[in-house]
């Protein structure tokens, strides 16, 4: 078929996933075993998405350095971690579900560090507690040395290779395409290589599509992180879910923004500032450097407006581990050594790294139950499912980490809800079901493609990028007020109707990447409006959202989750889960570590 100056192939499959990452490739891995017709497309090679770059670890009560560790400990942390915003149906269900999904890492031969008697390693991370806060710090968090992310996706990779799944590489999925009656089933994509344009058809379509950290200009995230799926689920009218929930890592490497895992402070590495001092003792008196991770990043930022941050600008502190020793140093955190080496010139063997809090995860995304399937809201404010459609993984809020996530629970993540959405699409679509594309949804879906084949002359994408991204670091970062906002918002109101405008000068096919850097901004400026309206609206402080025109969590008004619709810019309210299953729901109390 041909639309405008774009002639479609089409393409039909069982199910499609959209994102090779940690969560879609498990997912298409309890998928391809049962024989459906399943494919991956992904805009890079799957072993370069952004997953690779996890390091410190999976966080799950496998209790093997603690044999009485306990699940229900792990999902206690995990609700007061999140401010009390997460799901507690869904952190149950990941807490609980946990070991299984991480035992079947092992046995696919996922290559854990491990402790003298064989059992896969576990570090303390921040957050973590035994006996539901009361027992002293937990090590909770499972890993391959510094490089987890990278040996659970080579893993998941190597089994989907096994099993015959589909992959589409270095295929771009530009938006969804609905049938008549508005469930999704299929996506317009391009293969980058070549230029052509396809349909892929599916009974099921699950975004895997991961995070936005590239909103931010300071971001410890892949240049690949940018809001695919929550641009394509904006723009076709759904809503987003906590938008305002951006964590900072507090160990970013300064001026390079590569991350210097939690697993530093996990083994026994702790910040200075510029008179040499350990300052997290005087704000987290129990758990010092192993507070949360928006504790610790506002403690940072404390520490530099008082005047006591390192080098010439003051601007950041210093992650001190040389006292672990070299031996422990190359045996834990080899990559960590190596990073700081090549990009800041800094042996932590023998001097501390520089580091500053760095835009590192999206806790909101695209709302979701716990079998990972996509949900609106109706007028009255009740769930409903959006038909065909899954979303799992950073892009997804299902929610497990409310307004602010606890360290290695971002891996546990994607495999335990890539796992659910998996297994639910295997008992709900059946081989070979028959369903018709709706023309119109399709012209729309490559609309902005022969936009920009039609464009003359306008704006540069790279200058909107920079402004957007600036913008967000400036009035939307660690804290927020409402002055400051509004006058993020009306700059981000400008460079919208600017990129109205946008230009494609290169009219190529063959690997535009003048094109993909178009539709990756224009996803990313969906992101930041999204973000931007929601942090405006949630008038309280809570976890990660941290506001000086307000500064206490506010529960008579804001236990709840904020929902943005793209029409008009308009956020309203969404009940939080407050019944687990099989334990009794954990009340909302002061968050003090
Ligand atoms: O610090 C880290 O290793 C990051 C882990 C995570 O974000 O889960």
């Amino acid at each position: 078929m041909k639309i405008g100056k774009i002639e479609l192939t089409q393409k039909d499959f069982d199910v499609l996933i959209i994102g090779g990452g940690g969560s879609g490739l498990r997912a298409s891995l309890e998928i391809s075993k049962t024989g459906l017709n399943v494919a991956v497309v992904s805009k890079v090679f799957p072993t370069r998405s952004h997953t690779v770059a996890a390091q410190g670890g999976i966080t799950c009560a496998i209790a093997s350095a603690d044999p009485n560790d306990d699940w229900r400990w792990h999902m206690f942390d995990t609700i007061k971690g999140s401010d009390y915003i997460g799901d507690q149906n869904a952190i149950e269900y990941m807490c609980s579900e946990g070991p299984e999904a991480v035992f079947e890492l092992e046995h696919l031969g996922l290559p854990f560090s491990r402790f003298e008697n064989g059992r896969i390693y576990q570090r303390p991370f921040g957050g973590q507690s035994k006996e539901f806060g009361e027992g002293g710090q937990a090590a909770r968090t499972c890993a391959a040395a510094d490089r987890t992310g990278h040996a659970l996706l080579h893993t998941l990779y190597q089994a989907n290779l096994k099993e015959g799944t589909k992959f589409f590489n270095e295929w771009f999925a530009v938006d969804l395409v609905k049938d008549a009656k508005g469930n999704v089933n299929g996506v317009s994509c391009f293969d980058m290589e070549t230029g052509e344009v396809s349909i892929l058809k599916a009974n099921a379509v699950v975004l895997a599509t991961g995070g936005a950290g590239q909103v931010y200009e300071q971001n410890t995230t892949s240049l690949i992180c940018t809001g695919d799926g929550l641009g394509m689920v904006s723009r076709s009218e759904l809503p987003l879910q906590d938008m305002e929930m951006w964590q900072f890592h507090p160990t970013g490497l300064y001026g390079n923004g590569s991350l210097m895992t939690e697993g530093c402070r996990g083994e026994g590495g702790y910040l200075i500032n510029s008179e040499g001092d350990r300052f997290m003792p005087n704000y987290a008196p129990k758990a010092k450097d192993l507070a949360s991770r928006d504790v610790v990043s506002r403690c940072i930022v404390q520490e530099i407006l008082a005047g006591r941050g390192c080098g010439d600008k003051k601007d950041h502190v210093l992650l001190k581990i040389d006292h672990l020793g070299a031996d422990a140093i190359k045996q834990k955190l080899p990559e960590i050594r190596e990073i700081s080496m090549t990009f800041a010139n800094v042996d932590p063997i023998k001097e501390p790294i520089p580091v500053v809090p760095t835009c590192h995860y999206m806790m909101g995304g695209i709302p979701t139950n716990v079998n990972g399937q996509v949900l609106k809201t109706d007028d009255l404010g009740k769930d409903i499912v959006v038909g065909g459609l899954y979303s799992i993984g950073e892009a997804a809020n299902v929610s497990v980490h409310g307004a602010n996530r606890l360290g290695g629970n971002s891996l546990l993540d994607l495999v335990v809800f890539g796992r659910a959405a998996g297994r639910h699409i295997n008992e709900s679509i059946t081989k070979n079901e028959e369903s018709i594309l709706d023309r119109d949804s399709v012209e729309n879906s490559v609309e902005i493609l022969n936009r920009l084949l039609e464009s003359k002359k306008g704006e540069n994408v790279f200058d909107l990028r920079k402004k957007m991204q600036n913008v967000m670091q400036t009035y939307f970062g660690v804290y927020r007020n409402e002055k400051l906002m509004q006058e993020g918002i009306n700059k981000l109101q400008e460079i919208n109707r600017l990129s109205k405008d946008i230009h494609l000068r290169d009219k190529s096919n063959q690997f535009n990447s003048e094109r993909v850097e178009i539709l990756e901004f224009l996803n990313l400026l969906e992101t930041a409006n999204a973000t931007a309206y929601s942090a405006l609206e949630r008038k309280e402080s809570r976890g990660a959202h941290a506001r000086e025109d307000f500064p206490n969590r506010d529960d008579n008004n804001w236990l709840c989750h904020s929902l943005y619709q793209k029409n008009g810019n308009k956020v309203s309210k969404r009940d939080v889960n407050l019944k687990p299953i099989s334990v009794d729901a954990f009340k909302p109390k002061a968050r003090v570590y």
